[in-house]
């Protein structure tokens, strides 16, 4: 059959064992819900339609089970014509047609888009890139975090909006500006930029001594006599010196918590009880996520499974992403903010963006959903309502075509709009098995010292086979910061924390679990210089290992590494351990790889999936932790006492555990299906 013939059938199966949930009336305040009921939302651009289809709209979504809709963050131009001069009408109609309908509002500031008259008034607010070209007017998010003149008219518009209808009914709550440091729009280079910049370092530093002691200015005479003798890490003639440009990254994170704040500060009085959140991506580390999480009522993301499969060399998860990208993101934003995440933009269907845009297989919008809840969303939102006639994203899909009619993301979203009516609400996510450490300081320091100049691995992609191989095991994991505490935990794993600080140490004392070290922990300080003790610098306080020589290979010529239970290949980086702990695995030429005592692990190198898995499963037997080996493709997931099963792969998959209880689906789960069961 056709596959796009199939995806129109309609998909009854899985829908077939339903039964009630009992009703758990806590209520989230940050969330604004009474229940643990999921929900469904959409993104939707009033202004892009026939104000004649703005009811019918609403009432679409009403009937397909959609309760809450997102609108306005690009409309900036719309909202304000000309400076001061605000154009209302057609978001006030807007906002009265979605709430007269039964919908919540989620309402975005623009400021992703400045009017073309406020960029001509004020171009100092034009990001620069790398290359010291300035971004000019045109597509969106061309302004720079560090403007202190940007903040202010965004403060106004924001203000303007809040005052306007922050006290509306029908708005539930509020998303700021639209993905942060979207199109490589952290960083930026200008003037406005430099003395942001130079205040930022007299800030943290106060004396030009500091600094110069920090930044190791004495090799190669890098020595400053004032802060305003700092310039930017750019156009240089070759490398600049790695604690700069780590100090370059922590203030584009502070920028940006600053331009969101600026926004916090003026909705939150005039909005009262509403939410304020923010959307985050996928995959992205170039700001320090927690930072930003903290000022805010709950995290979200944009959801593109298929968007990012598409970027790796893997392409058996093209039609149906890879399962471990979204749980993956899913559990980041319960480590940014521990209330119940959203999904801002789930995938509909085919995406414009990426290097190949296929149509997702059957079902798979429905089971991302799904998947999104089993990980503690509380809102699914999809992007879009209908796929555009006009501008850049015209060849993005939606629930519906640009003819109103409806697509099979839209029949899956649909139907899910029904089984949600059916499940009712759902019981309060509890923690995992397995702590994986993660910050976003070691990503930006793994890209600023990658080892080599050869493609090699992100610290991205090295974490998360750590956090892949785990949840191969069925075992349910949460990214947790530095600092948390680890007590409860009977695993605790950190892929790799490169500056290993006093409230981490704190915490690695006090835990009970196994604790597995990965290559490059501790191995900086927070100057970015190499420890006293060389690495593992302080963690030598848990594992007597010194790291002697480090050595990045060219791909495909890692040495095997074998032992009693743990058998691999190095991938690219390889560290030479010095240590009289008990070996647990070697390298073929007799040196320790793996090194451990009964509650602290050391593991020297990056490896491929067959050593990463098998080291991981000894570490979870040692740990007592059940190991279950579950096909690729095949995750579970726990939310209470609810089990999910998630089925990526084209064949059905049987439950062993034969479970009773079905909520949703059965023990015999079809390709790109779903089920959920209760214990017992
Ligand atoms: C997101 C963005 C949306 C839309 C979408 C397309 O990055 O927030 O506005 O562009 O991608 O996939």
């Amino acid at each position: 059959m056709n596959r796009i013939s199939r995806r129109h059938l309609l998909m009854v199966g899985s829908a077939a064992a339903v039964t009630m949930l009992p009703n758990h009336s806590a209520a989230h305040p940050a969330t604004g819900d009474t229940s643990h009921k999921p929900r469904l939302a959409v993104c939707y651009y009033p202004e892009q339609w026939p104000e004649s289809w703005w009811s019918l709209d609403a009432r679409d979504m009403v009937q397909r089970g959609i309760s809450r809709v997102r609108i306005g963050e690009f409309a900036w131009t719309l909202m304000e014509p000309e400076p001061n001069t605000f154009n209302w009408g057609w978001l006030d109609r807007a906002i009265d047609t979605l709430a007269k309908a039964g919908l919540e509002v989620i309402l975005g500031t623009p400021t992703a888009t400045p009017p073309k008259w406020l960029v001509d008034a004020y171009p100092e607010i034009l990001p620069v890139g790398a290359d010291g070209r300035t971004r000019g007017f045109g597509s969106r998010r061309y302004y720079t975090f560090s403007s202190l003149r940007y903040r202010a008219e965004c403060v106004r518009i924001a203000t303007a909006l809040a005052e306007r209808y922050g006290n509306h009914p029908g708005v539930a709550g509020w998303q700021i500006d639209n993905e942060f440091g979207c199109h490589d729009t952290t960083l930026s280079y200008g003037p406005v930029d430099l003395a942001a910049f130079r205040k930022w370092l007299a800030a943290r530093y106060q004396t030009v001594d500091q600094l110069n002691a920090a930044w190791g200015t004495i090799a190669w005479s890098q020595q400053v006599s004032a802060f305003d003798d700092v310039e930017l890490p750019i156009s240089t003639p070759y490398d600049v010196s790695p604690s700069i440009l780590l100090d370059y990254r922590r203030f584009a994170t502070d920028q940006i918590r600053d331009f969101q704040r600026a926004q916090l500060e003026v909705i939150r009085p005039r909005s009262p009880g509403r939410f304020i959140t923010t959307n985050f991506m996928g995959n992205f580390v170039d700001f320090d996520h927690y930072a930003i999480g903290d000022d805010l009522d709950f995290a979200s993301w944009d959801a593109y499974p298929l968007g990012f499969a598409a970027r790796s060399p893997d392409t058996r998860w093209d039609r149906t992403g890879n399962p471990d990208f979204t749980g993956w993101n899913h559990d980041m934003m319960r480590a940014i903010n521990p209330a119940p995440f959203w999904v801002m933009e789930q995938q509909a269907g085919p995406v414009n963006w990426s290097k190949s845009n296929p149509i997702p297989d059957m079902g798979m919008v429905r089971l991302w959903t799904w998947e999104a809840f089993a990980y503690g969303a509380s809102t699914v939102s999809y992007f879009r309502w209908r796929q555009t006639r006009i501008g850049a994203e015209q060849m993005h899909s939606g629930l519906n075509a640009p003819d109103r009619s409806i697509t099979p993301g839209g029949k899956e979203a649909e139907q899910v709009g029904r089984e949600i009516q059916r499940v009712g609400p759902l019981p309060r996510s509890e923690r995992g098995d397995v702590a994986l450490v993660f910050d976003y300081e070691s990503a930006w320091m793994n890209a600023i010292q990658p080892g080599g100049t050869g493609t090699y691995q992100t610290h991205l992609t090295h974490v998360q086979s750590w956090y892949a191989a785990l949840r191969r095991m069925g075992l349910d994991v949460d990214i947790v910061r530095p600092g948390t505490s680890l007590a409860g935990y009977k695993l605790v794993v950190l892929p790799s924390v490169w500056n290993a600080t006093d409230a981490l140490c704190g915490e690695l004392k006090r835990t009970s679990g196994l604790v597995v070290f990965g290559p490059r922990s501790g191995s900086k300080t927070s100057n970015f210089a190499i420890p006293d003790t060389l690495p593992p610098g302080p963690l030598q306080g848990f594992v007597e290992v010194k790291v002697e020589e480090v050595e990045m290979l060219r791909e495909g010529t890692g040495p095997s590494i074998s032992g009693s239970a743990i058998a691999g290949t190095v991938v690219d980086w390889r560290e030479e351990l010095l240590t009289e702990l008990p070996v647990l695995a070697t390298y073929s030429d007799g040196h320790p790889a793996v090194v451990g005592s009964r509650k602290y692990w050391y593991v020297g190198c990056r490896g491929d999936t067959a050593f990463t898995r098998s080291m991981l499963q000894a570490a979870a037997r040692t740990a007592e932790l059940p190991v279950t080996e579950l096909p690729d493709g095949i995750r579970l997931k726990r939310r209470g006492g609810l089990h999910f099963a998630f089925n990526y792969t084209d064949e059905p998959w049987e439950i062993p555990a034969k479970p009773k209880t079905f909520i949703l689906g059965q023990a015999e789960i079809g390709p790109h299906d779903l089920a959920i069961w209760r214990e017992g």
